[in-house]
């Protein structure tokens, strides 16, 4: 496996594959890996020829006050577990290499970003996308491939590749959970052991909906009343939003009558997780 720190010799790596005709399939990540990352790394080797990925902890994508310095960092282990997936070549840049100061420009994807994690996160989508433009840029891979727990971040990044015209196909893959049902998240190590405990109110919330979305209730204020009460049980964790959305565009539906996205966030203690699922009537 190769390890790449610089824009030039990433783009080489990855004009050499293009060249003989390869299809380049990139996991772009921020490292702290978890069976969710690797489950992507397992779906971008069923699909492409070469298996790129990123480790970048982006700053721009943490607000003042997040947790950027303290993000789980452990280099050697990721890149232990990636070169025994298989990846071909892993793109590590510094900030410098990715930010050239000053930097001025930015990709937003107006409206998307400012709901769900957007309202509570200002900024934070714009980072991602800019980000995840640049990594682009930088690989030219043919795929791309994120994870369906960051639904909002899934939605932007379709919006942005189709506005853009960008020529890589996006590819989602599904949450994976612990066998309690908590969704793998690198911030789960922040996590002491009664928060962990605590930090399954958000499962039990969607699984709650989905019961009643089974048993026929299509409304979504009876079904988020249902979740509230759930965190209601749980006075430590506190409730960021709790929302039933088009998972295209994000904007909130009062009634599942398609294919519809509901997502949760939420502080354990000074965590924030979060969550979704999705309902097909
Ligand atoms: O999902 C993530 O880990 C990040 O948001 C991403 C897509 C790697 C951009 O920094």
């Amino acid at each position: 496996m190769k390890v790449l720190r610089t824009i030039e010799e990433t783009r080489k790596a990855s004009r050499a594959a293009g060249s003989r005709g390869a299809r380049v399939g990139l996991v772009p990540t921020m490292g702290a890996l978890h069976e969710g990352h690797l489950s992507l790394i397992r779906a971008a080797k069923a699909q492409s020829d070469v298996i790129a990925a990123s480790i970048f902890v982006n700053p721009t994508q943490f607000g003042p006050n997040e947790d950027f310095t303290r993000y789980p960092r452990d280099l050697d282990r990721d890149l232990a577990l990636l070169e025994r997936e298989g990846v071909d070549f892993i793109f590590v840049p510094s900030v410098e290499e990715m930010y050239p100061q000053p930097s001025n420009t930015w990709v937003t994807v107006e409206g998307l970003s400012e709901r769900l994690c957007g309202k509570s996160r200002p900024g934070h989508f714009r980072g991602v996308a800019t980000v995840v433009a640049k990594l682009f840029n930088v690989v030219s891979p043919h795929l791309a491939f994120f994870g369906q727990k960051d639904a909002a971040q899934v939605a932007i990044i379709r919006r942005m590749v189709r506005d853009l015209n960008l020529q890589v196909q996006i590819e989602v893959c599904p949450i994976v959970r612990e066998p309690d049902g908590l969704a793998l998240s690198s911030r789960n190590a922040y996590l002491d052991a009664q928060q962990r405990k605590d930090a399954l109110v958000l499962f039990r919330a969607l699984s709650r909906v989905q019961e009643l979305f089974e048993k026929g209730e299509r409304g979504s204020a009876a079904l988020i009343g249902a979740a509230k009460a759930e965190f209601q049980r749980i006075p430590a964790v506190r409730l960021d939003y709790f929302e039933i959305v088009d998972p295209d565009d994000l904007t909130t539906v009062s009634a599942i009558n398609q294919r519809t996205l509901v997502a949760v966030a939420a502080f354990v203690g000074s965590t924030r997780l979060i969550d979704n699922l999705l309902l097909e009537p």
